[in-house]
């Protein structure tokens, strides 16, 4: 077991180089199973729900061959076995299997996903549209069998933009005979990248990034090389480090406009930071205004990143609201920031924060991979030690978060306990 120790109170100077896109890597690693042959997938982030996914990769006999953060997927020898529960329940994103095994082979068997308790994490909606392309689902405890004869096209209404589902979609429709549409289709730009890679595969499909997404089947796809885009939740999560304590803190290696939202929202709270192409940077602001957020589907203000973006508001001067939307229970981080001293009311899933209150370290736990992320905001600002247990949940999603971090001056570091 390990934990994270913060000396809080050092600025942050020198560059954040920000790594691939967790939510999209999770997708493009199963989606290299669509091909019988090689893909290449490069920038894959160093995170271990990365590690969980390459062993399921590698149950369904394919090889990885990994050099850095590029990765070859070799899948012309799968053997479509059942997916254990023990794997499947390691990561969310094993639910990509059933599309892609569906699609690929009319046939899989796996148990349900596991992830950050968040909220009640259905599949309802994924499994709703394999159903409209002719799959028959059956489930047996927490195990699901899905199969069909055929898979054909069909017109699937979404009845919640769901990312997850709106891919496992695209994955299954890929080989389904004649024209798929999806329509109140997730917008998130993750989509996008994974549509890009499947059209190199040789798949047809158009409309990623909008709320219709059509895809003609094919008979069959090849290998291709896909880079992942850089990871706009890390970015925003050192973007809003930045503001709360950057000396010129350059968040490096990113596409600025995949984090309008959270910029908007900073610019209403007086935080000042300069754009270029690739990179901004972000420098203390010592006035925060006080601001209210509702987190929404992209390209609003996004849910993940919630908890961060609470612990600037318990710098503002005044009083915040932070409303989430997408998830039941994205809270499991506010009573450790209570703990530090905030001054936080909760009604549900809506937080009142008011501030400016001064955080002192104190022993806290990561109940998710955010609100780890939020701990970690917490400690760099709060005055003494702040010591996080469970740290694994942040290890799932931050690529070298202790590296980069201390490379631009923070004091934390990792114990083994
Ligand atoms: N939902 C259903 N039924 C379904 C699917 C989703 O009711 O079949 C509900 C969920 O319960 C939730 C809402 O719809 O209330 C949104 O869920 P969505 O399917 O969009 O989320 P997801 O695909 O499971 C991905 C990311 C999340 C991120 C959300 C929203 C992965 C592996 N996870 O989850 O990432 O919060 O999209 O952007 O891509 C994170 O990185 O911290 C994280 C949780």
């Amino acid at each position: 077991m390990e934990r994270i120790v913060i000396e809080g109170g050092f600025p942050l100077k020198g560059t954040i180089t920000i790594g691939g896109a967790k939510n999209s890597a999770v997708a493009l690693i199963p989606a290299a199973l669509l091909a019988n042959d090689i893909c290449t997938i490069k920038n894959v982030p160093n995170i271990t729900d990365r590690d969980a996914l390459f062993d399921i990769v590698k149950w369904l006999n394919c090889d990885i061959n990994q050099e850095g953060n590029i990765i070859k997927i070799d899948s012309r020898k799968l053997n479509n076995i059942l997916i254990s529960e023990e794997l499947s329940v390691r990561l969310r994103a094993s639910y990509y299997f059933m599309g892609v095994l569906l699609g690929k082979y009319k046939h899989v068997e796996m148990y349900f996903p596991g992830g950050c308790n968040i909220g009640s994490r259905p599949i309802d909606i994924h499994l709703a549209g394999f159903k409209a392309l002719g799959a028959k689902v059956t489930k047996r405890g927490h195990k699901y069998i899905l199969d069909a004869d055929e898979l054909k096209g069909n017109t699937i209404n979404l009845k919640f933009a769901s990312v997850g589902a709106t891919i496992n979609i695209m994955f299954a429709a890929v080989y389904a005979k004649g024209t798929t549409i999806i329509k109140n289709a997730a917008k998130e730009v993750e989509i996008i990248n994974i549509m890009d890679f499947l059209n190199k595969m040789g798949a047809k499909i158009k409309g990623a990034g909008t709320d219709t997404i059509t895809i003609e089947g094919v008979e069959s796809l090849h290998g291709a090389e896909i880079e992942v885009i850089p990871d706009r939740i890390e970015a925003g999560t050192y973007i809003l480090m930045g503001a709360l304590l950057g000396d010129n803190l350059k968040v490096d290696g990113i596409i600025p406009e995949h984090n309008k939202a959270l910029l908007e929202k900073l610019t209403e709270m007086g935080v000042s930071y300069e754009v270029s192409k690739n990179s901004i940077v972000v420098n203390k602001c010592d006035n925060f205004k006080p601001v209210n957020v509702t987190t929404e589907v992209y390209p609003g203000f996004p849910t993940d990143l919630n908890q961060p973006m609470s612990v600037l508001m318990t710098q503002a001067n005044g009083t915040c609201v932070m409303e989430e939307t997408i998830w039941e229970k994205r809270i499991g981080h506010y009573p450790y920031l209570q703990k530090l001293g905030a001054n936080i009311t909760l009604d549900g899933n809506k937080a009142t924060i008011i501030g400016k209150t001064k955080l002192k370290g104190c022993e806290t736990n990561a109940t998710d991979l955010r609100a780890g992320a939020a701990l970690i905001l917490a400690g760099l600002i709060a005055e003494g030690t702040t010591t996080i247990y469970d740290i694994d949940y942040i290890l799932r999603g931050y690529e070298n978060i202790i590296n980069k971090l201390t490379n631009v001056g923070a004091k934390i570091s990792i114990e083994k306990i």
